[in-house]
């Protein structure tokens, strides 16, 4: 394939590029009448996500409507979701089941056609049918019983048995999705464990009081709210997509655009084909992604320990000998494979952490993190401009390990022939 980029030059850009506040730590203020970022993040709760905005500018300053716009590290789709408002094609890969789950179900919900007034009735109306002195614990299988009841109480165990009954035996892919997409985000609000992430990753199950503490918690009551949050912000969002969006949601429905697979590996995406990549690949030794998500993985019956084998650099994987030695391995095959996909002028744009040089494992994983941006000219794609980026305080104080990254960079390289 010999196809021209969809893409705006260097030194068109170059200026507006340099010109934004990449923090994004104020209020952005978008035309009250244009499309605005879309925030996947507030619909499921997931580590380290991009903020909408970056993906959003990086994807309308750089390219043209109709680009392809790959994620090789998708996450939970927040640059899939920001091309398609742009009517751009996405394209996403990823190695988390649940991540996974989670676009294709909002991209269900993303079709312009669907009312979201009678999707909400629905589950109004499922919602009625809860009986609370009814047992629905026994109507689940025993195995994801067994799994669940030490995160929860008995009170919050049994109305989330009754959205599981509900949840397998719905017919309707639509409210479907929906459910699935609020059941999952629940999982972890209505926990009894409340001291963060981490502890859900590293299967810390909560103590006695936790569970007393969280036994009026009202899962269903979260459900419905959850659920009309998101069908009120896709509207909000759908208001003002340009009328090619109906086309191109079409297309994208027809074909497949989100890939359960690694990027390392990746056959699906044909080579030459993307115009932009937007990404932001796994920290060296900061997140469990996958174990993060462990409660919904129970829920939705997917094998966490088949994706954390393909997990790059997880923290849970820190103590190995060779951790940082096999992240730099690692993200040069994702480099050398994302390269391939990209089309010659094509851009691709990293955003990666800048470590502050305070201790040695602070020194040692920035000059990993140096050798792996270095390694990018091999492949063929040369750094066009870098931003630098300092975090917001909320992702620098939720984790021990955060608060020693402060600043991250944004890398913007071009494919030469
Ligand atoms: C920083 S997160 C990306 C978050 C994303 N930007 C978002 O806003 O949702 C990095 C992602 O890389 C994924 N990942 C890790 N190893 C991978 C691999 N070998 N192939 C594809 N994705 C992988 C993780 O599961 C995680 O979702």
């Amino acid at each position: 394939m010999d196809e021209k980029a969809l893409v705006k030059e260097a030194d068109e850009v170059r200026s507006v590029l340099r010109n934004i506040n990449w923090d994004f730590n104020q209020k952005v203020s978008f035309p009250p009448s244009g499309v605005k970022p879309f925030n996947c993040r507030k619909h499921h709760w997931f580590p380290a996500t991009f903020v909408p905005e970056i993906p959003f500018t990086l994807i309308e300053v750089l390219t043209y409507p109709q680009a392809v716009v790959y994620d090789p590290f998708a996450g939970i789709g927040t640059t899939y979701f920001q091309a398609l408002l742009l009517c751009r094609r996405p394209l996403a890969t990823e190695i988390c089941r649940v991540a996974i789950e989670y676009m294709q179900s909002l991209l269900v919900l993303f079709n312009p056609n669907i009312e979201h007034k009678i999707l909400k009735e629905k589950i109004k109306n499922i919602l009625t049918d809860f009986d609370p002195g009814k047992d629905y614990i026994g109507s689940v299988s025993a195995t994801l019983i067994k799994k669940l009841k030490p995160w929860y109480s008995e009170n919050v165990l049994n109305q989330l048995a009754f959205l599981f009954v509900k949840e397998a035996n719905c017919q309707d892919n639509t409210l479907k999705s929906a459910m699935r997409i609020s059941i999952s985000y629940i999982l972890k609000t209505e926990s009894a464990q409340d001291k963060g992430w981490g502890c859900i990753a590293d299967n810390v199950l909560p103590k006695n009081y936790q569970i007393e503490n969280s036994k009026n918690k009202n899962a269903l009551y979260l459900f419905e709210k959850r659920i009309n949050n998101l069908l009120n912000d896709i509207s909000e969002h759908l208001k003002y997509v340009p009328k090619e969006y109906k086309q191109l949601y079409q297309d994208i429905k027809e074909q497949n655009t989100i890939f359960y697979e690694d990027v390392r590996k990746c056959a699906e995406i044909p080579n030459e084909s993307v115009d932009l990549v937007v990404t932001s690949p796994p920290y060296p030794n900061m997140t469990d992604y996958v174990k993060s998500q462990r409660l919904s993985y129970y829920f939705l019956g997917f094998d966490l320990n088949k994706d954390l084998m393909k997990e790059i650099c997880a923290r849970s994987k820190r103590s190995r000998k060779n951790a940082l030695q096999d992240y730099l391995y690692d993200m040069n095959m994702s480099i050398k494979n994302i390269s391939k996909k990209l089309k010659i002028g094509g851009y691709a744009c990293f955003i990666m952490p800048t470590f502050t040089e305070n201790n040695k494992n602070n020194r040692e994983r920035k000059l990993i993190v140096d050798k792996v941006m270095e390694s990018t000219m091999e492949y063929g794609l040369f750094l066009v401009d870098e931003y630098e980026r300092i975090l917001p305080s909320i992702r620098r104080s939720h984790n021990i390990k955060w608060a020693t990254l402060e600043k991250e960079k944004i890398y913007i390289f071009r494919k030469e022939g």
